[in-house]
């Protein structure tokens, strides 16, 4: 009992800090031009421990595009080394990860004035913030619980937008698919702030609220962002135990039920882009899906990712372009045309399977496929400079800019009903 007690005192007293597990790390970024730089990289992962960053892992590694990788120091001076012996030029995206991590995890976070837009949260903070101002705008926010994580957290989602007798169209906003995305749920918290700041001030949003419901879904991936901020900030999937691995977690993004696990994910539980043991196995998956699937009336479907800086709409599973392609690439085209109009930010659009690389079981074909013909993946901030880490000095503008676009989608979207 008494070893209990002191083993849960000392996770208490380490819960978050990173210690200095990231020191020495670095992220690299390669183009690979020809059969032998692939093979390399594909083989580098046998001898040192490569975490991809972009692509999201080995096997969506193609020639004729840029590779970012972190890897430790024993790796980086390997890696290192070898790169030259074969004459394969490289960049250092981030010398020395240790600072920045570290300043994420600063203390602090809620200052006097209230909650800290403007920084990066935990769950507990996240869901505290939810509660709190689900009561602040009781006319114009409802809280919901579409389900459980399979660690057992609760998975919230937020109705916003003016209480009518009647059905309105809804558009429906997720964040926090992927757990080392950050920039992700902090835009989903600054859209919510925006909507209650701005309703009966702005008239965009107050027409956007008086005529739409907007459902948000700050986090999904519980369990995923959790770990991210305990014990591995570069997690990405859920952390679903697979039998007869250690390796854990699903890649919720290849886990929807959309030509699942035909291309671009993996069958190995410890690959990244892992796509579970069936459609929809991962709990989180499921009550998003079931969610969508009972509720009449979404018309658009909006995910947040990062990073890259892309506006991507379907099909990710084929290259085959979607009955609406035009309407949806010249959407596309206006959302980021909006979102560039702020600080400059330069955007690509496309179907995803064109513009990144063909992967299915993502969420946006899912829901496109399901009749909800607005659908649509944002990759936030940046194009790898800080990428996953991305400085909380650049959550404001990042924010202020993906408004616009989600702004001019929502507006379209009231304005093409079907
Ligand atoms: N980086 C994202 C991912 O790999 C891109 C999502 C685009 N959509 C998709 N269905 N793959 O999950
Ligand atoms: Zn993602």
């Amino acid at each position: 009992m008494k070893a209990l007690l002191f083993l849960g005192f000392v996770a208490v007293v380490s819960f978050g800090a990173p210690g200095d597990k990231y020191a020495g790390d670095k992220v690299l970024r390669l183009w690979l031009e020809n059969e032998q730089h692939l093979q390399f990289i594909r083989n580098v992962s046998s001898s040192v421990k490569v975490d991809f960053w972009q692509p999201d892992s080995a096997e969506l590694v193609t020639t004729n595009r840029s590779v970012d990788f972190r890897v430790d120091a024993f790796g980086a001076s390997y890696v290192q080394a070898e790169l030259e012996k074969i004459g394969l030029k490289y960049h250092i995206l981030i010398e020395s990860m240790q600072p920045l991590v570290e300043k994420q995890f600063d203390r602090n976070k809620i200052n006097s004035t209230g909650y800290d837009y403007e920084k990066y949260h935990r769950l507990e903070e996240i869901n505290r913030w939810i509660a709190k101002i689900t009561v602040e705008y009781p006319t114009l926010i409802s809280r919901f619980k579409i389900g459980w994580s399979y660690e057992g957290r609760h998975i919230y989602l937020l109705r916003i937008g003016r209480r009518t007798g009647f059905m309105k169209p809804t558009i429906f906003l997720d964040c926090g698919i992927h757990a080392r995305e950050w920039i992700s749920p902090a835009f989903c918290q600054w859209f919510v702030r925006e909507a209650t700041k701005n309703y009966g001030s702005d008239s965009t949003m107050t027409t956007l609220l008086n005529k739409l419901y907007f459902l948000v879904v700050p986090v999904v991936n519980v369990d995923g962002y959790v770990y991210s901020w305990t014990k591995d900030r570069f997690w990405r999937k859920t952390r679903s135990r697979n039998p007869g691995t250690h390796c854990m977690g699903t890649d919720p993004n290849r886990n929807f039920d959309a030509k699942w696990c035909s291309v671009g994910a993996s069958r190995n539980p410890c690959a990244d882009t892992y796509c579970g043991s069936r459609a929809e196995s991962e709990k989180e998956v499921k009550a998003v899906a079931n969610f969508i699937r009972k509720y009449k009336g979404i018309k658009a479907y909006l995910t947040i990712h990062s990073y890259s800086q892309m506006c991507l709409f379907p099909y990710s599973y084929t290259y085959s372009l979607t009955s609406n392609y035009k309407e949806l690439d010249t959407l596309a085209h206006n959302a980021v045309k909006a979102l560039s109009s702020l600080h400059g930010t330069r955007y690509e659009y496309g179907p995803a399977s064109i513009i990144i690389y063909p992967s299915a079981g993502g969420s946006d074909d899912w829901a496109y496929d399901l009749g909800i013909k607005y659908s649509f993946t944002f990759e936030l901030r940046d194009t790898g400079r800080y990428g996953f880490l991305l400085p909380e000095s650049q959550i404001r503008p990042t924010c202020e800019e993906t408004m616009l676009a989600i702004n001019y989608i929502a507006t379209y979207v009231l304005n093409h009903p079907y």
